[in-house]
């Protein structure tokens, strides 16, 4: 799917790898740059009956993938991984030699936060990771023992937080294994954890170009009624042949914290 750059200036034929991958993205002090990719209809629905796929397109697929080329981990709340089944990341053989290249895992590794631990263990997120990019499991230290040691057996269970996982702590723990770069895919309630705790710093943001109506979930859930809002600086704009539209902001520095 041909795309092209409409801003900061016109770009005929631009390649979404080399536009993506060419982002400065510094490491924060104690924790890894955090993106979040999300897509949305142009009224602000997050998904088609349950699902974000009833949105998308050939060029949204082409852009996820190549954000997750980019990625050391991509993080994902539960809720999202049991509505959509998530598979583990397979890049093809040349994109896994560039990933060396640049000192990665072949494969983005997956981190799943959750509280209940209600999930699948044969899901294939789990059990189909390759080992270096062992499926990672969030949780606190309140979660149920036994479902614990079942995603053991798949995963790599990590506690960070007492009732509800600590992402400053989640997020700790994935610059001590190394990580710089994590992609967080939503859903929405956890992006509305992460604006609570300041810890985005960048919003590459899919428009699809449908009306959807009802009541799925705007890009960011928060219970909190107003929550201090975040400035964004719109970094670049793409738009692919078939109308979709590629928002990448970055989060003005002055509302970033680096814990
Ligand atoms: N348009 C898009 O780009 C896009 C992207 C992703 C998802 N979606 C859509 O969004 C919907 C799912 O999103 P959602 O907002 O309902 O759910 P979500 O954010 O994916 O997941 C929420 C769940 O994640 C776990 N969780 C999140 N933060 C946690 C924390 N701090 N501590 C412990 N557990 C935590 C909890 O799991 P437990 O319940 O297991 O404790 C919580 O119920 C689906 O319809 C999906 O299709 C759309």
């Amino acid at each position: 799917m041909a795309m092209r750059q409409l801003f900061p200036r016109t770009v005929d034929g631009i390649d979404a790898l080399e536009a993506y991958g060419a982002d400065a993205r510094p490491p924060r002090e104690v924790r890894p740059w955090v993106m979040l990719n999300m897509i949305a209809s142009a009224d602000g629905a997050t998904a088609v009956e349950g699902r974000a796929g009833g949105l998308g397109g050939p060029a949204d697929q082409e852009v996820l993938r190549t954000l997750r080329l980019l990625a050391d981990v991509v993080l994902v709340g539960a809720g999202t991984i049991r509505a959509e089944g998530y598979a583990p990341h397979r890049p093809k053989p040349e994109m896994r030699a560039m990933r060396q290249e640049r000192g990665q895992t072949p494969a983005a590794t997956f981190a799943v936060l959750s509280a209940s631990l209600d999930l699948d263990p044969t899901a294939s997120v789990f059990a189909g990771a390759e080992p270096e990019s062992r499926t990672i499991v969030f949780c606190p230290a309140s979660s149920d023992p036994e479902r614990r040691a079942t995603l053991e057996k798949v995963a790599d269970v990590v506690t960070a937080g007492e009732t509800t996982v600590d992402l400053r702590a989640a997020l700790g723990e994935l610059d001590r294994r190394g990580s710089r770069l994590v992609l967080c895919e939503g859903g929405p309630i956890l992006n509305g954890q992460l604006l609570a705790d300041r810890l985005i710093d960048e919003l590459c943001l899919t428009v699809s170009p449908m009306l959807v109506g009802g009541t799925a979930s705007r890009v960011i859930h928060t219970t909190l009624a107003s929550p201090t809002p975040i400035g964004l600086r719109l970094d670049r704009v793409l738009e692919a042949d078939d109308g979709f539209l590629f928002l990448r902001y970055v989060v003005e520095e002055a509302d970033r914290v680096a814990r």
